[in-house]
C-alpha cells in the first residue's frame, strides 16, 4: 500500500487519525531534541535557535490537532496514543548513527555542525514528501485543517540545509538509500498497526458485509 492510500485509510477513523497526528507531533518533538543535543552550547547560534523554535511550534500544532480530532486523551505521548512508537525511535536512532558514520568516513576534517546539517537534510527531505501527500489527503477529504503552517517552514528548512550540505554529496547519496530503507521499515510497522486496530477491522468487515449484501440482492443477468 503506498503512502497516500495508507494516509487515506488512517484518516477514516478519528482515533487512528489522532494517533497519526500525535505521532507527527512526537516526531517533531524528537527532531527538536535532536537539534538541541547535536550542538555544543557554544555553537548554538540564532539560526539553530530559530530552527528549534519552529520544530517546537510544529510539535505543538500537531499535538493540538491530535486533541481536536481525538480529545484530551492525546495530550501526552503515551504508547497507546502513538503509532509504532518503537519503530519511530529506531528510525531516529539508526539514522543518527548512520549519518555520523558516513560523515566520519568521508569528511577530511570532522565538524560537529556538519553532522547536524546532514541529519537535518535527510529528515527534512522525508518530512516534506510525507507532509505534502498528507496535506493533499486532508484537502481532498475536506477536513477543516491542513498543513499550510508547517509546509512553509519545512520548505524553508529544506532549502537551507540543501545548500549547507551541497559539498557532502558522497555522504548524501549513501544516506538517501539508507534512510529509504529505515523509512520503509517504519512505514510497514504503521500499516500493520492500523490493520490490527479493532475499529479499522470492524469498518472493513462492515464494508465487506455491505458489498456481499448488495451482490446477493442484485438482479441476475440474463444472457
Ligand atoms: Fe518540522
Ligand atoms: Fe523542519
Amino acid at each position: 500500500m503506498d503512502i497516500k492510500t495508507t494516509l487515506i485509510k488512517m484518516t477514516q477513523h478519528p482515533n487512528t487519525h489522532a494517533r497519526w497526528l500525535n505521532s507527527l507531533s512526537y516526531l517533531e518533538y524528537r527532531g527538536l531534541r535532536m537539534i538541541l543535543r547535536s550542538q555544543k552550547t557554544a555553537d548554538i547560534d540564532d539560526g539553530v535557535l530559530t530552527h528549534a523554535l519552529e520544530e517546537a511550534r510544529h510539535a505543538l500544532y500537531f499535538k493540538k490537532l491530535a486533541m481536536k480530532v481525538g480529545g484530551h486523551y492525546f495530550s501526552q505521548y503515551n504508547t497507546e496514543t502513538l503509532l509504532s512508537v518503537n519503530h519511530l525511535k529506531s528510525y531516529f536512532y539508526n539514522l543518527d548513527k548512520e549519518t555520523l558514520f558516513h560523515y566520519k568516513t568521508s569528511a577530511e576534517h570532522f565538524e560537529n555542525k556538519k553532522v547536524y546539517e546532514l541529519m537535518t537534510w535527510i529528515i527534512e527531505e522525508r518530512a516534506l514528501l510525507v507532509y505534502q501527500i498528507y496535506d493533499d489527503v486532508l484537502r481532498n477529504q475536506c477536513f477543516d485543517f491542513n498543513l499550510a503552517p508547517v509546509l512553509s517552514d519545512e520548505a524553508k528548512h529544506l532549502d537551507k540545509v540543501r545548500s549547507l550540505t551541497k559539498d557532502l554529496s558522497a555522504s548524501k547519496i549513501k544516506l538517501q538509500s539508507i534512510e529509504e530503507n529505515y523509512f520503509q521499515i517504519a512505514w510497514k510497522a504503521f500499516q500493520m498497526e492500523i490493520q490490527t486496530l479493532d475499529h479499522v477491522k470492524e469498518r472493513s468487515n462492515q464494508i465487506h458485509h455491505n458489498q456481499q449484501d448488495s451482490q446477493s440482492s442484485a438482479p441476475e443477468r440474463i444472457s
